[in-house]
């Protein structure tokens, strides 16, 4: 079972930028929430319950604010700072006295994960023992992201950053799940082009002694990568129409926490507090009240 997840939630947000020039992209809203509150609340979906989030040199208090420690959500938070992007896999680099002997889940602070049976198919990702597992969604566009071949069996048999050419269109998506080999893995790799460790890489060392699998976020499901300022509102508008319509919210952390038992009605109470007057709150005491 995989109990320790990473949240990557540095880099530069280049391409949001005025928007990302004073603030971290993850503290943006999306909708009603910070933008972190979704990959957070995905691995506590996945059961994870022990965090690292990985922020930018500088911003550890900006993060802090928003999320002093995990004890109103039922989790423990920790924090680390990467001086400046040098890629994703450097967040094992950075985690490494974190993760210690265990498998580790790592999750892109700016992913946005939706659909129905994601729980148990998390829960079941959160299993693995040997190898690396990766989430795979379908794209109409796969030549911005990086990008898998599977064969009849599921089993990956190509993968490659931002194709020219066409060959599949499954984007592989910002969860990823790891043994613990993924540490001395992610020292070994050397800086691209563009002076930065590259995931592909490291999933390419998995690969090649085939411990490399894949899982699926089908078509009833949604994975949105709210990299550019079009995206990040086209997911805050899907999150408004979502919760609007069915009166739930998506990636309430507290609800979460509350609906695995890992905090009481005090704790919500607290949480309640923590925000003050707002719908958010609101929200908060209907669950308390169940
Ligand atoms: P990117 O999309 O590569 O970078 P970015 O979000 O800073 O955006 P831009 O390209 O516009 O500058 O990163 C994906 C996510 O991973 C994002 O949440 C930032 C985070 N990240 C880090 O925290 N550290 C890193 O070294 C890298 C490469 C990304």
């Amino acid at each position: 079972m995989i109990k320790k997840g990473i949240i990557l939630a540095g880099g530069m947000g280049t391409r949001m930028s005025p928007l990302t020039k004073a603030v971290n992209k993850q503290l943006l809203p999306v909708y009603d929430k910070p933008l972190i509150y979704y990959p957070l609340s995905i691995l506590m979906l996945a059961k994870i319950r022990d965090i690292l989030i990985i922020v930018n040199k500088g911003q550890l208090n900006q993060f802090k604010k928003l999320i002093p420690n995990g004890k109103n959500f039922g989790v423990k938070i920790s924090y680390a700072e990467q001086s400046k992007p040098k890629g994703l896999p450097d967040a094992f680099i950075i985690g490494e006295k974190f993760i210690g002997n265990n498998n580790v889940a790592l999750i892109l602070g700016d992913n946005f994960f939706y659909g129905q049976n994601l729980t148990g198919k998390l829960k079941d990702c959160a299993k693995l023992s040997k190898g690396a597992k990766v989430l795979l969604h379908s794209v109409s566009k796969p030549e911005l992201y990086g990008v898998a071949k599977i064969n009849s069996k599921n089993k990956i048999v190509k993968i490659k950053e931002k194709p020219k050419k066409f060959f599949s269109n499954y984007a592989i998506t910002g969860l990823y799940f790891f043994d613990n080999k993924v540490v001395e893995f992610s020292k070994q790799l050397k800086p691209s082009s563009r002076n930065e460790i590259e995931i592909i890489d490291l999933l390419n060392k998995y690969k090649k002694s085939n411990n490399l699998h894949a899982d699926f976020i089908g078509r009833g499901g949604a994975w949105l990568d709210t990299g550019s300022i079009d995206d990040f509102y086209k997911t805050a508008s899907f999150v408004a129409a979502i919760e609007n319509r069915q009166g739930l919210k998506i990636a309430c952390v507290e609800e979460i926490a509350y609906l695995n038992n890992w905090i009481s009605r005090k704790q919500i109470q607290n949480a309640i507090k923590f925000y003050g007057k707002c719908d958010y709150s609101k929200y908060l005491k209907k669950i308390a009240s169940k």
